[in-house]
């Protein structure tokens, strides 16, 4: 896909501050050290893979659980609710997957034609979240604020649809899920959810996951007990904007696919060895929107 003018112009702008304080970044971290998931572990992710994917499909579609290939690769899902118009606000649903025994949300994303503008703005904002959704946040905890007002938009329907499952079906594990900008939500629905239901356990599973909050929103998703993981792929740009140098940071937690299509556990946050995001595309002309929709273990993002 040919980046409009308007992208491109954008990114030119960007790359002029990206690339000077890249000199003062410490040197890439030893290969050796970076480990590859062993194939039942990438194997493992295919379930949220595929909701992340059916983040894209009507929410009519997946509240009948009908919405062809995607549907179909987790044929045990019971939808609960669903919702977004896929305009002001992003398609999501809810169900239960009684083969992972865990309550399932998921976000649609957007073309990436869509997102880069929302990352490349020279007026990010950051914004505290909303009190009344994360209550007892530190003050100094902010995030993108395209973001909080995506994931604020479907949030009480959200929490209340994960609530209805979880007492529904009797299990207390919830995963929330999606691509691009539909990962950025779920990170913050992970938070939300977490703080909301705080017998819940929580996990994360992102793909082509954006920079979400700053560095303290970081360091408090890592010290919270949420299971997170960010799985980037390959040259895409859309995991190293926005950039550090704008105060984004992101949490631990990032899997990396490699060119050889190894999957790399990368520690820390924004891990700059040449095997993980940071490293492999130092900069957005390293960057090919191409890679943002996968494919992810064979998997392209899509309805
Ligand atoms: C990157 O990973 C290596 C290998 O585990 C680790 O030694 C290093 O501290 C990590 N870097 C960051 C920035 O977390």
């Amino acid at each position: 896909m040919a980046p409009s003018a308007k992208v491109l112009a954008l990114l030119s702008l960007l790359a002029v501050c990206l690339i000077a304080p890249a000199a003062a970044l410490p040197a890439p971290a030893k290969r050796q050290n970076i480990a590859a998931l062993a194939q039942a572990q990438v194997t493992a992710f295919r379930p949220y893979t595929h909701y992340a994917s059916t983040g894209y499909c009507h929410p009519a579609a997946t509240l009948a659980w009908n919405c062809g290939a995607n549907c179909q690769a987790n044929p045990s899902f019971i939808p609960v609710a669903s919702g977004g118009d896929g305009d002001e606000t992003q398609f999501w649903f809810v169900g239960y997957d009684p083969t992972l025994g865990e309550v399932v949300v998921s976000h649609q994303g957007t073309d990436t034609s869509e997102i880069l503008p929302l990352l490349e703005d020279a007026d990010i904002v950051q914004e505290r979240l909303d009190s009344k959704l994360f209550p007892g946040l530190s003050s100094s905890i902010e995030a993108h604020s395209g973001f909080a007002g995506s994931q604020k938009r479907s949030a009480s329907a959200v929490l209340s649809a994960v609530n209805t499952a979880l007492s529904k079906y009797g299990v207390s594990k919830v995963t929330t899920t999606g691509h691009s900008l539909g990962a950025a939500i779920a990170l913050l629905d992970a938070v939300y959810l977490h703080l909301q239901i705080p017998h819940a356990t929580i996990k994360f599973v992102g793909y082509g996951l954006p920079r979400v909050g700053n560095q303290e929103f970081a360091n408090y998703v890592d010290a919270q007990p949420i299971s997170v993981t960010h799985i980037n792929n390959k040259e895409d740009l859309v995991p190293i904007l926005p950039g550090r140098f704008l105060g984004f940071h992101h949490t631990s937690g990032e899997v990396h696919i490699t060119d050889s299509s190894a999957w790399m556990a990368c520690p820390g946050q924004d891990n700059t060895s040449d095997l993980c995001i940071v490293g492999d595309v130092p900069d957005i002309f390293e960057g090919d929107e191409s890679d943002h929709d996968g494919p992810y273990d064979g998997i392209e993002m899509g309805c």
